[in-house]
């Protein structure tokens, strides 16, 4: 049985103040965990406040980033060790922003999942076609290459299997989503992929879908068997829309 994940990536948004009225609110209204997990990952600088705040509460906590190496002369990084210190159970991992505008590559990716799963996170890792790509009929060549490379040579402790996050570049931020059933199409490949790359049987990994979701639009793109939830960007910073998309993501568990 997999547990329906939604995912709030906030991106470079929220001072921690805003961030712990955030999750007070957020707290007063999901009480109780129900059948989906819901998790925020802020930006680094609320990561220990909202890790205080939302202690033994059903609120997971996650990074949007991390670094591979352990310790030592690495100015402006941030160690897995640091990030489970401040309450961290993911962190996202190749995120489309990261690849695009800081150049990230796919080893880099591949080292950084490598050290969350040394380090006891649960990477997320993110994969997504441009619209050039989609164009020229890449989608499913050009993502199922980014997940072998990320996963590549990785061994995953178990209880630490990682999320797969399919965002079309193209569809974040922009409001045009993919459709569901291009997500879900891409869902199932992924699953088989990460059956291949990961030796670990495929139905046991969450695919996330990411990009333009809503809480109008959250219950289509779950409807399938392949997609068990989403990353949420824009939709994730009001609170009151969160608690909405939570809302209808909750009943959605997969086989
Ligand atoms: P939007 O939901 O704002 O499109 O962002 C998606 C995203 O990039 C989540 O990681």
């Amino acid at each position: 049985m997999r547990k329906p994940l939604i995912a709030a990536n906030w991106k470079m948004n929220k001072l921690h103040r805003d961030a712990l009225v955030f999750a007070e609110k957020l707290l007063l209204t999901f009480k109780n965990q129900g059948d989906c997990e819901v998790l925020i990952c802020p930006p680094y600088t609320s990561l220990a406040a909202l890790g205080r705040a939302i202690e033994g509460s059903p609120i997971l906590l996650g990074a949007q980033n991390v670094y591979w190496e352990e310790q030592g002369a690495f100015t402006g990084e941030i160690s897995a060790a640091m990030l489970v210190d401040c309450g961290c159970r993911y962190v996202i991992i190749g995120h489309s922003e990261r690849r695009g505008q800081m150049a990230e590559s796919d080893q880099e990716v591949n080292r950084k999942v490598k050290a969350a799963l040394a380090g006891s996170l649960i990477p997320i890792i993110c994969v997504g076609e441009t619209s050039e790509q989609r164009e020229a009929g890449l989608t499913q060549e050009v993502v199922a290459t980014q997940l072998q490379a990320a996963l590549e040579g990785c061994a995953v402790p178990a209880g630490f299997w990682p999320v797969v996050a399919y965002e079309p570049v193209w569809a974040i931020g922009s409001g045009r989503s993919a459709s569901a059933e291009d997500a879900e199409e891409v869902a199932a490949l992924l699953r088989r992929e990460f059956e291949e790359a990961a030796k670990i049987p495929g139905d046991t990994l969450r695919v996330l879908y990411g990009g333009s979701v809503k809480s109008t639009n959250i219950a289509d793109f779950m409807q399938g068997e392949n997609v068990d939830g989403a990353l949420v960007g824009g939709a994730s910073l009001e609170v009151e829309e969160f608690c909405r998309l939570i809302e209808a993501a909750q009943g959605r568990k997969k086989t």
